[in-house]
C-alpha cells in the first residue's frame, strides 16, 4: 500500500545541507539551506516538493496536512554506529568507573565487553531482537530515522548470526562485529579469527552489509585486523574500523589502503593520521558522547575537517562506553567539545552519515527525490538541535511520508 501525500505546513524553518553531493568536507559540510516559512510535501514516501508557503500551488485530491507553526524542520538523523543489538546492562560497571576504576581496567578483568556477550549469549533471539526494537524507540524519539547496528556482544556462531537477524528485522543496517572481543573460550585472537572466518562469515556475509573490527591493546592487533578484513572484503562485506580509540596502531593507512568505508572513534589520532585520512576516501566518524561518558580526551574533529577529512557523528550507541541514543545531544557535543559550527554538526549526522551507510542517494537531505524523513523540533530556530542541550525538543519524527512518532 502506497503511503498518502503528506503536507508539511508553515514551518518557521526549513533545514538541510545544501546540494546532493556526497560525502561533505571542509567548507561544503558548513552550508545549510534554511528556507523561512516554509512547506514540505511527500507522497509515496518521498518528498516531491519543498519551498516558501508563498510558491506552495493548490492541492488537489487526497492530502494528509500536519501544521508545522512554531516549529523548525531537519532531515531525519541517520546514525551510522550503535551497537543495539545486546542484552543487560552495564550500570554496576558504571558506578565502579564513577569510583576511579577504568574502562580499560574492567575490560582486562573480564568485564567490560565480554559481561555484555555473556549476557547476550543467555538471551535468545526474540529478546534480542525485542531489544534492537526498544533501543530503535528510543532512537526515534531523539530524530533517528535511519541507524545501522553492530553485532559483536554474540561471538559465538549462533549468538552472532541471531543478533544480526534481529538487527535487519527491526529495519536498521547491519554490521557484522565479528572482531569486538576475544571470547574466553579461545586462547588467542588468532585462534578465535580462524573459527570466526571459516564458521561464522559465510552466513554474517549475507546478513550483514558490512564487517567492523576493534583495533585496540587487548582486542584485536593489526595484522590480526587485516587477516579479519580482507577476508570480509572478500565475502563482498563493506569494511569499518574501531580505531585510535585509546592507543594508535597503524589502522587509520590499513583502513585507506584497504578501501574501508570508515573508521571510528579517533580520540588518540595524532597529525599524521587527520593528514593520511583528509587524503583519503575513508570517512572519519567521531563519537564525542563516547569520549564524554569514559572521560577520554575529544577526537580531533575541527582539525580533521579543516584539513579536508569526510567526517561524520555518531551516538556509538552501546551498554560499556556510550549509553546514549541520542544525536540531538551528540550534536551539542559537537558544537561545544569539537568545535563544530550547528551546521557541520548537522551535515555530519545526516548526510555524511548516510554515505558511510551507501545511502546517501535517498537519506540525510529534506530535498525533493530524497525519502520523506523529518524531524520536527519545538523552537524557533533549528539550531537548537545543538544549543538545547538535552532538550526536549523532538516534537514530530516523519519516516517515509508517515507520522512515526510525535509526543
Ligand atoms: O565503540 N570500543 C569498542 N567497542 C565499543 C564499546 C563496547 C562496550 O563497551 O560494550 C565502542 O566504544
Ligand atoms: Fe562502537
Amino acid at each position: 500500500m502506497s503511503a498518502p501525500r503528506l503536507l508539511v505546513r508553515d514551518l518557521a524553518q526549513l533545514a538541510t545541507a545544501a546540494g546532493t553531493e556526497a560525502p561533505l568536507r571542509r567548507d561544503a559540510l558548513g552550508r545549510v539551506e534554511v528556507l523561512e516559512d516554509a512547506f514540505v510535501l511527500s507522497e509515496n514516501g518521498r518528498i516531491t516538493a519543498t519551498g516558501p508557503m508563498r510558491e506552495l500551488e493548490p492541492l488537489h485530491g487526497e492530502v494528509q496536512e500536519l501544521d508545522g507553526s512554531g516549529r523548525c524542520a531537519i532531515p531525519g538523523l541517520v546514525d551510522c554506529h550503535t551497537h543495539a543489538c545486546f542484552a543487560g546492562d552495564r550500570v554496576g560497571e558504571f558506578a565502579l568507573r564513577a569510583g576511579g576504576a577504568s574502562y580499560e581496567e574492567l575490560h582486562a578483568a573480564g568485564g567490560g565487553i565480554l559481561s555484555t556477550v555473556r549476557a547476550t549469549r543467555a538471551a535468545g533471539e526474540a529478546e534480542l531482537q525485542a531489544a534492537v526494537e526498544r533501543h530503535r524507540w528510543w532512537m526515534l524519539r531523539a530524530g533517528t530515522t535511519t541507524f545501522e547496528s553492530k553485532s559483536g556482544y554474540g561471538l559465538d556462531r549462533e549468538t552472532e548470526l541471531a543478533s544480526l537477524r534481529a538487527i535487519v528485522a527491526e529495519e536498521s543496517v547491519p554490521t557484522w562485529l565479528g572482531a569486538h572481543a576475544v571470547p574466553p573460550e579461545f586462547e588467542d585472537a588468532d585462534a578465535y579469527l580462524d573459527f570466526a572466518l571459516a564458521e561464522v562469515l559465510p552466513e554474517a556475509a549475507h546478513l550483514a552489509e558490512a564487517a567492523d573490527v576493534f583495533v585496540e591493546e587487548g582486542a584485536f592487533e593489526i595484522a590480526q585486523a587485516r587477516r579479519y578484513l580482507e577476508a570480509c572484503r572478500a565475502a563482498g562485506l563493506e569494511l569499518r574500523l574501531h580505531a585510535d580509540q585509546f592507543t594508535e596502531r597503524g589502522a587509520v593507512p590499513l583502513a585507506v589502503e584497504l578501501g574501508a568505508r570508515s573508521v571510528d572513534h579517533l580520540e588518540a589520532t595524532g597529525q599524521e593520521g587527520i593528514r593520511v585520512l583528509a587524503g583519503s576516501e575513508v570517512v572519519a566518524v567521531v563519537l564525542p558522547a563516547s569520549a564524554l561518558f569514559l572521560a577520554r580526551p575529544m577526537p580531533p574533529a575541527r582539525a580533521l575537517v579543516d584539513a579536508g577529512a569526510a567526517v561524520a557523528l555518531a551516538t556509538d550507541f552501546n551498554p560499556g562506553s556510550s549509553f546514549c541514543e541520542s544525536l540531538p545531544v551528540v550534536c551539542s557535543l559537537a558544537c561545544t567539545q569539537l568545535r563544530l559550527s550547528p551546521e557541520e554538526a548537522l551535515a555530519a549526522c545526516t548526510v555524511n552519515a548516510a554515505h558511510v551507510l551507501g545511502r546517501a542517494d535517498r537519506l540525510g537531505r529534506a530535498t525533493p527525490g530524497y525519502d520523506a524523513d523529518l524531524v520536527l523540533l519545538d523552537a524557533p530556530d533549528w539550531r537548537h538541535l545543538a544549543y538545547h542541550l538535552g532538550g526536549d525538543l523532538v516534537s514530530t519524527v516523519i519516516r517515509r511520508g508517515e507520522v512515526a512518532w510525535t509526543r
